[in-house]
């Protein structure tokens, strides 16, 4: 996928100087660490000077380098997808592929990818993106992450119940061969998660991407060569 990769090389490879942020008047301790951490965070300027809307971005080219999902994929839902990262990140790898997205909050608009602003967990939305999409998916991914309200134990049953609703609609709508991509926390994806991945798919697997950032207990779960249901059609022909 060395196309999508732009001249900035190697993210944390970057040379050039700590910047400081003063703590203003009116900024908060958290909100100036925050900062300072964005500032001096060599994916956020990698994704600034490559065209990239997040530095999630570079989690799924980091994901797709070591297990390749997208380059076959077609029509690929995106969970999550504001601001816009990784689908971008699809439409590059293949600009063939057609996108869905759905995000509580608005998305720009991005070339070939439908946007809906709605909850997920919203029972009218698995519908809404089939319709969105045009067909079935053969790729799902999700960067769903619930609000953290700073409460662990918390904000990792929030989005563990996020991930199962998404690989939920992985198994109802995948096309045979298809694949799932989604953001677990810290222990992977639970017993339950797990166990329905492994039934119905061949491979699972659990990745913490270089760009995922080392004090965050976030991780990713990679679940690929979906068994199908018995009433799907065959994948897409690899010319199609
Ligand atoms: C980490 S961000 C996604 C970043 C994105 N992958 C990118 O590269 O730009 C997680 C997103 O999940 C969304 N989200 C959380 N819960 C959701 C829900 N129930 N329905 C839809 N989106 C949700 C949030 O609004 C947030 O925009």
């Amino acid at each position: 996928m060395s196309g999508r990769k732009g001249g900035g090389g190697s993210a944390s490879g970057r040379g050039g100087l700590h910047e400081r942020v003063k703590t203003a008047r009116r900024r908060t301790a958290s909100s100036t660490r925050w900062l300072q951490r964005q500032l001096n965070d060599p994916y956020v300027r990698r994704a600034q000077a490559e065209g990239y809307r997040s530095r999630a971005a570079y989690k799924l080219i980091e994901l797709d380098d070591k297990f390749g999902f997208l380059k076959k994929a077609r029509a690929v839902v995106d969970l999550g997808i504001t601001p816009g990262g990784w689908s971008q990140v699809v439409r590059k790898a293949n600009p063939r592929a057609r996108v869905a997205g759905i995000d509580l909050l608005a998305c720009e608009p991005i070339e070939g990818v439908a946007i809906l602003e709605m909850d997920f967990m919203d029972d009218a939305a698995p519908d809404a993106l089939i319709e969105a999409l045009g067909s079935a998916p053969d790729l799902v991914i999700s960067d769903m992450a619930a609000n953290t309200v700073g409460h662990p134990q918390t904000d990792h049953l929030r989005t563990i119940a996020l991930a199962e609703t998404a690989a939920d609609f992985a198994v109802q709508t995948l096309l045979p061969g298809g694949a799932f991509v989604a953001k677990v926390f810290a222990g992977g994806a639970d017993r339950e998660l797990l166990m329905l991945l492994k039934q119905n798919f061949t491979s699972v697997k659990h990745a913490k991407p270089p760009a995922s950032r080392k004090g965050s207990p976030e991780l990713y779960v990679i679940a690929q060569g979906f068994k199908g249901r018995g009433d799907t059609a065959p994948e897409h022909d690899e010319g199609e």
